[in-house]
């Protein structure tokens, strides 16, 4: 297997500086004309994603799975979902990955399984007090008939946290319990079966050449075992400490176990955690030097198009991390939230995810204006970097989608209130005048699970190759620049410079690269005798001033 040369000191493990493109496998690309994205179809693109210029590939899950929560119901970890290949094509693919220099990192989700995974259905024809249920949360039912769920708790997703099920002789039984949909029961992290299992699991994906996993919901595992409800005092959006079941002390255990598998490789594999907390302090004990490598940064996600916001969040992200020496990371989408031209394009440009928000007019050109300043702002961040697949073509979110298409549980269990997370996963446009724009091959026999907008035919990888300046073209440009740049690439120091204006942001990386991101609405003179490498946007004719929303790397 070709590999890049690896250094042995950790301060230079890839993770730690790695720009990590997010593969949502059902929209990437289709081959075999379903309609839905496959690994034959990431296969094919391979060599764009190389050329593209990212380290690392970061796939939502691709195990088979009955598709409530689009992969993260997951049935069996050790095959792959038939409407995405088999298992001998994701070891092609590790493979063909591993050759072009591209590392891979899968999702790895401990809180739940699938409804439909052996254990949970074991479970179910098992009955009350069996082994089988101990590996999940089922408890009796509150009232005289056991008719009122075990407590208060919500599902993240609307509704109660807890599903009732028939006793094996169809009597009205137990409930058990599901911090997400109805089809993904939670897992019992005290019962050392849960534990060994997903041990095993990461160990199968580690054999098979996998570089890292990302850890969905990683706060989450850990539960009270005496599941209190949260009362008249308290709600699950003001909750008691410690919280039932968010970030719980012992969950730490759990990624300590799995550091240790990790460690455990002659190359160590990287564990990335899906951390969404508001405590700095909580959030670095994730990133402590014997538990995860990274976490995701959803505070910079959040953040609104602000210069002394952002500045605000870049120095409680460095000043989080310095402490348990962990790299920071940088992300502005995901499956989970509105694209960010969209966002950027708002009166409001706060929040990653707002049902509210949903009908907010977005002016596209400023969101994408924005979106191109804030990727040469990502990646001349100290630490690794995150991006969403289709934000090199400056898609948008698809507000328009009709009810009837919508898959998304948000939606559903909210009663269509909350439109969900469909509007940034529709199948990406790759060429061509007219939906499936390239996604499906020619001939195909299903139209893409989502429906394309019309207007996504300017933003094919074919269109935007063509010119010169479009964001596809910075995308690549910046990427390769921050390879060539050892400031930007190695460790160099972050510091802010001191004369920098308002709604400037204005830093330094080492000795030789500066960043200016301009985030007023009147252009600002640019610094004397500085060489500029590269801009997000056109520069005043004179070359002199830095426009609005614009961003320079400047040679320093
Ligand atoms: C994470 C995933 C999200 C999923 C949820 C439940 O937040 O990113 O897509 O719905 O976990 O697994």
């Amino acid at each position: 297997m070709a590999v890049r040369t690896r250094s042995t000191d950790p301060a230079e493990h890839w993770w730690r500086t790695a720009v990590i493109y997010q593969v949502y496998v059902r929209s990437f690309a289709d081959a075999n004309g379903d309609g839905v994205g496959d690994l034959a179809g990431v296969r094919a693109k391979l060599p764009y994603l190389a050329g593209l210029g990212v380290d690392a590939l970061w796939f939502n899950p691709w195990y088979a799975s009955p598709m409530a929560d689009a992969g993260y119901d997951v049935a069996d970890y050790r095959r792959i979902d038939p409407a995405f290949g088999d298992l001998s094509e994701a070891e092609a693919l590790i493979e063909e990955a591993h050759a072009l220099g591209l590392r891979i990192i899968v999702d790895i989700v401990p809180n739940h399984v699938s409804d439909r995974h052996a254990w949970f259905q074991e479970a179910l024809t098992s009955g009350p007090g069996s082994a089988a249920r101990e590996l999940f949360w089922f408890r009796p039912g509150r009232g005289a008939d056991g008719e009122l769920p075990p407590n208060d708790w919500k599902s993240e997703f609307g509704g109660p946290a807890w599903t009732r099920v028939p006793n094996p002789d169809g009597t009205p039984g137990s409930w058990y319990l599901h911090l997400f949909a109805a089809e993904q029961p939670d897992l019992n992290w005290n019962n050392a079966k849960v534990r060994e299992e997903l041990e095993s699991v990461l160990r199968f994906w580690f054999d098979r050449g996998v570089d890292g996993v990302r850890i969905d919901s990683a706060t989450m595992p850990a539960k009270d075992p005496a599941l209190p409800s949260f009362g008249p005092d308290f709600t699950q959006s003001a909750p008691p400490k410690p919280h039932p079941f968010v970030d719980r002390d012992d969950v730490h255990e759990i990624y300590r176990a799995w550091r240790l598998v990790a460690d455990s490789y002659p190359e160590p594999k990287a564990l990335i955690g899906e951390v969404w907390l508001a405590d700095p302090e909580r959030f670095a004990a994730y990133l402590r030097p014997d538990e995860m490598h990274a976490a995701f940064n959803f505070d910079y996600l959040n953040c609104p198009w602000d210069a002394g916001r952002l500045r605000t969040v870049v120095d409680e992200t460095l000043a989080a991390h310095a402490p348990v020496g962990a790299p920071a990371t940088w992300v502005l989408s995901n499956h989970d939230v509105t694209r960010h031209v969209t966002r950027y394009g708002r009166a409001d440009t706060s929040m990653g995810r707002s049902p509210q928000l949903h009908d907010a007019p977005a002016d596209l050109a400023l969101g994408t204006r924005r979106a191109r300043a804030a990727l040469l702002l990502n990646l001349a961040l100290p630490g690794s970097c995150y991006l969403y697949q289709g934000e090199e073509f400056g898609l948008w979110e698809v507000s328009d989608i009709p009810a009837e298409a919508r898959q998304d549980p948000f939606f559903f269990r909210s009663g269509g209130a909350d439109p969900g997370r469909d509007g940034c996963r529709v199948p990406l446009p790759w060429a061509g005048q007219a939906p499936p724009f390239g996604f499906s091959p020619i001939g195909a026999t299903g139209a893409p699970w989502l429906p394309q907008p019309a207007a996504w035919a300017t933003q094919t990888a074919e269109a935007l190759d063509g010119q010169p300046n479009s964001i596809l073209r910075l995308y690549r440009t910046a990427l390769s620049l921050r390879r060539q740049l050892p400031d930007l690439r190695g460790g160099a120091e972050f510091g802010w410079t001191e004369t920098a204006a308002d709604e400037l942001l204005d830093f330094h990386r080492g000795d030789g690269f500066r960043c200016l991101v301009n985030l007023s609405a009147h252009p600002i003179r640019l610094p004397e005798g500085a060489e500029l490498l590269l801009a997000s946007a056109e520069m005043s004719e004179s070359g002199r001033d830095l426009p609005p929303d614009t961003t320079v790397w400047l040679r320093a």
